[in-house]
């Protein structure tokens, strides 16, 4: 059977709201390449959204992996701990960007941004959570409430949980600035909630599906001071960002600046699913025992994926070689851009998490979702994988394994300039 086999079967039994990207079926993934079922080689320019940062199966994580299973997979943390979940919780809290932390583990990117929320509102006694325009913090019915985009994420799905209120989010790109952002604020505060009812403020330091806009420098700081004076918990959500993809552990480290919880997921566990929450210990010790938990919540898989996962990071210094990777990336869309400068509005990234904005014209305000949509489609035909985002749907974004050769940057990249090429008829 052939991919175009296996999705006719898949569209029969899957319901349609879970789509998929391209028709290609994969059989098998090393570091930053991928193979489908039918032998076709791609070069990963996706890293499964930001999560394999250490590459498809690297070694050492299926390891500790396959060690794991065969002593066992799961016993519930709640009941009966393990070692590599407290071995993980000092790594996370030994390298939070502040002291005497805590941690959290649970099994998804959602369920990290609820347990933050949980712990927000137990903590402050207080209901209301600000979020921005354009983010996006998972699929669940508090975060679909929490994300900035209704197609596809919200329409239909309401209604979502009551007291969430959205700002604008400093997008310098789309002439929103830091200021317009904090002047929204105060009006909030006037219009909708007083401060004193407000639990938290909850940002991507980078927005991840919302078309990778960074916070302009000193932005998070202002923030901090926001919550300082309210009494407000400051939620900076990592799920995409975190674990090197930027070039630090954490992005909000680009500020001098403490959250008070961190969301983790993604990255985490170079591909196996487990998340977590880290944060100051006043703040995280709000909810009382059972409170929080789960029944597959820091798996001992998750764990020892994790460990070696961090493990890794560290010894392939793989912030450093984000910060290559990016600048290897940058450079390839900054070339491409002057050639089509009409059609690549801005080439923007933090690290490893690189972006290019299509438009028509070289105009900021007609956005190209067609050239997008198309891009994309040629790219995964021709053996690269790439992916959009944004809230016009008009950002090819660019998520590679931080491990990946260089050789096969430069492959990627060239498979990326040839189809921008054709796609746009030139
Ligand atoms: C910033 C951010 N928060 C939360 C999530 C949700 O994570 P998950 O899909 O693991 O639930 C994502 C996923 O893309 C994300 O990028």
């Amino acid at each position: 059977m052939n991919n175009a086999q296996w999705q006719e079967r898949k569209n029969k039994v899957f319901a349609r709201g879970m789509g998929n990207m391209l028709p290609v079926f994969i059989q098998k993934a090393r570091n930053a390449e991928v193979w489908d079922i039918e032998g076709k080689r791609y070069i990963d320019f996706a890293a499964g959204i930001a999560v394999v940062n250490t590459g498809h199966s690297h070694p050492d994580i299926v390891k500790a992996l396959t060690d794991q299973v065969a002593a066992f997979s799961h016993t519930c943390i709640m009941i009966t701990p393990y070692t590599s979940a407290v071995e993980l919780a000092e790594k996370l809290t030994g390298i939070a960007p502040f002291d005497d932390a805590r941690a959290v583990l649970v099994s998804t990117g959602a369920e990290a941004v609820e347990n933050a929320v949980k712990i927000a509102r137990a903590r402050t006694g207080r209901p209301g959570i600000i979020a921005f325009g354009g983010g996006f913090h998972g699929r669940t019915n508090l975060c679909m409430g929490l994300t900035g985009k209704v197609v596809p994420y919200k329409k239909g799905f309401g209604p979502f949980t009551p007291e969430i209120y959205h700002v604008p989010f400093p997008a310098e790109y789309l002439g929103v600035s830091a200021g317009d952002s904090l002047y929204a604020l105060e009006q909030l505060f006037k219009n909708d909630i007083e401060p004193a009812r407000v639990a938290a403020i909850i940002i991507e330091p980078v927005q991840g599906e919302g078309g990778f806009y960074p916070v302009p420098d000193g932005f998070l700081g202002q923030l901090r001071e926001v919550c300082d004076r309210h009494g407000i918990i400051f939620i900076c959500d990592e799920i995409q960002t975190g674990f090197g993809r930027t070039g630090k552990m954490f992005a909000c480290e680009y500020e001098d600046v403490q959250p008070d919880i961190i969301t983790l997921a993604k990255g985490i566990a170079g591909g196996f699913p487990i998340a977590a929450v880290i944060g100051k210990r006043d703040v995280m010790d709000g909810p009382d025992p059972g409170g929080l938990g789960g029944t597959y919540a820091g798996s001992p898989l998750g764990c020892a994926a994790g460990l070696a996962a961090f493990k890794v990071i560290q010894q392939e210094k793989l912030c450093e070689r984000a910060l290559e990777v990016g600048l290897r990336l940058k450079q390839g869309l900054h070339a491409l851009q002057a050639k089509f400068p009409d059609r690549i509005g801005d080439v923007r990234g933090k690290g490893a998490m690189v972006a290019m904005e299509l438009v028509r014209n070289g105009d900021v305000n007609q956005p190209d979702a067609d050239l997008t949509k198309a891009l994309v489609a040629a790219a995964g035909k021709n053996g690269l994988l790439i992916l959009s985002c944004g809230v016009r749907s008009n950002v090819i974004r660019l998520l590679a394994p931080l491990t990946i050769p260089f050789e096969h940057l430069e492959e990627g990249m060239g498979i990326l300039v040839e189809q921008f090429a054709a796609c746009v008829g030139k």
